[in-house]
């Protein structure tokens, strides 16, 4: 493969976190694909910092090895272009200025972003060790990785020590769900046809539900994950976000504070939870040893070495919108480590018809649905019902209109980082998140957190393997649904 013919503004990119998980798994794999896709141009530097010491040479051929893992078919010479660009530099604490100021100088390029790929709690420090390092001007950007912070005030005390160096234009807040294609979708799908708006109210839809079902366990992140759990790892940005999609109003025009402007009022619009919605409208619960496919699963507590944790790894929620359009719409949100299959899926179920004028040989008709499965497969079906032909009168059967990504688009999915890290190099801030958005969550959250504690809510044991304790938050009626499409593929795949 070669590079296309590139034509874009080159940059200055320093990674902290350079050596990290983050780094090696998403951001320079995303990075090699925008160099092969042209959209970077060779004269753009990287800079990845990190505290270990190492040589040059060292440095990329761990990249080499890291990258190898996570791109499919690497082609060397690309690989090549892309090292040239990059620099790796041992920055072991706040003194060490020299190295840095040193790479910026001599250089006209414009544009400088940093990405803080390291824990939230070094963001204020770093902001200000590259202010005292005089590299931040009005075209400097910063990447801040999720999570921020643990609770609202955490992540207040983030944003402020931040904001002191940047501007709120020059801050790009990573939710990496807003990256990914079949998110970006949902906008096109509501605003660019025209048959969904007018039902897309508490007139015509009875429920939502969102699902991100993960079938891998906490990995290697235990020490992280146990501090934030499914509800503040998950919950807080990637299914408020999906939410959000789903829920706000059109805005005027496709502008980064348009768009945010829509999704605050959706997420200061949600229900807080009280002492008594919290023990029917909530549930959370913490594997145990399973089963799967390919053999036994440990507990949660043994894949974090510890014989005590009242942390989440499973969460499902039913609120609502407090506004004109949801009023009285139950939305589900559910998500869990270590659940039986791996899928995030939207569904939206619309109500009965208002009148069946059928002979009621069915006791009733049911209602349409559209799926939107996000991932891994990316598709989008609405059941509807028609007529079974032949004899023996009206006979409805659902059957589903099906749009398959993979059917119409050859083209190859980036990844969300891809998408991300271009808008920053351009700077739209459409699909980050703006720092009244992160307090409005929070404060959402930290409804059902004060609850939890001052209910004494625990957590609900679930076999790993399985698909949680999610039903417990269901109405009468409703079930969380399966998209035909995920059982058909689990079905084929045998599982
Ligand atoms: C991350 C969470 O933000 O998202 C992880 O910290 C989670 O715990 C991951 O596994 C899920 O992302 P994706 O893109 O695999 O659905």
């Amino acid at each position: 493969m070669q590079f296309k013919k590139v034509n874009s503004t080159p940059f200055n990119l320093v990674i902290f976190g350079g050596d990290g998980d983050l780094a090696f798994r998403k951001i320079i794999p995303a990075l090699y694909y925008r160099f092969l896709d042209g959209q970077i141009c060779s004269k753009s530097r990287i800079l990845a910092t990190s505290r270990t010491e190492r040589s040059q040479e060292e440095y990329l051929l761990q990249l080499k090895n890291e990258l190898q893992k996570h791109i499919k078919s690497i082609d060397k010479k690309n690989m090549d272009v892309m090292f040239k660009a990059m620099t790796h530099l041992c920055i072991k604490d706040k003194n060490d200025k020299e190295g840095i100021s040193n790479w910026f100088q001599n250089n006209d390029i414009d544009i400088s972003i940093f990405y803080l790929a390291t824990p939230a709690s070094a963001f204020g420090e770093l902001s200000q060790f590259l202010d005292e390092c005089n590299l931040i001007n009005s075209n400097s950007r910063i990447v801040l990785e999720k999570p921020l912070g643990t609770d609202l005030d955490s992540s207040e005390l983030i944003n402020s020590e931040v904001a002191k160096y940047f501007t709120e234009k020059q801050i790009y807040r990573i939710d990496h769900y807003l990256g990914k294609e079949t998110v970006q979708n949902l906008m096109v799908l509501r605003f660019a046809n025209n048959i969904f708006e007018r039902s897309w109210n508490s007139q015509s839809i009875d429920n939502v539900q969102i699902t991100v079902s993960e079938s891998l366990g906490v990995g290697t992140r235990g020490n992280y994950y146990d501090k934030s759990g499914a509800l503040k790892d998950m919950v807080q940005n990637h299914l408020l976000q999906l939410l959000c999609l789903i829920a706000m109003e059109p805005p005027s025009k496709l502008d980064a504070d348009e768009v945010r402007d829509e999704k605050l009022k959706v997420l200061k619009s949600l229900r807080p939870f009280d002492e008594q919605s919290i023990k029917t409208g909530t549930v959370k619960g913490q594997y145990t040893r399973g089963n799967s496919s390919e053999g036994p699963l440990a507990s949660y507590l043994e894949d974090i070495g510890k014989y005590e944790s009242q942390n989440d790894t499973f969460v499902a929620l039913k609120t609502y919108i407090d506004n004109w359009r949801w009023s009285g719409v139950p939305f589900y949100l559910r998500t869990g480590k270590r659940m039986i299959h791996r899928y995030s899926e939207i569904i939206i179920n619309f109500k009965e018809v208002p009148h069946n004028i059928f002979p009621k040989k069915e006791k009733s008709i049911p209602n349409n649905r559209l799926s939107i499965l996000l991932q891994p497969e990316e598709k989008i079906e609405l059941l509807q019902m028609v007529k079974v032909p032949g004899p023996g009168g009206y006979r409805f059967k659902p059957i589903s209109l099906e749009l398959d990504y993979a059917d119409h688009f050859e083209d190859r999915f980036p990844d969300a980082y891809e998408r991300l890290l271009m808008d920053v190099v351009r700077g739209n801030q459409t699909l980050f998140m703006r720092r009244d958005e992160v307090k409005a969550s929070w404060t959402w959250i930290e409804s059902i957190i004060q609850n939890w504690k001052k209910v004494g809510v625990t957590n609900h044991l679930y076999e790993a393997g399985t698909s949680g304790p999610g039903s417990i938050v269901m109405d009468p009626g409703h079930s969380w649904e399966l998209s035909r499409h995920v059982e058909k593929n689990r079905r084929n795949a045998g599982k």
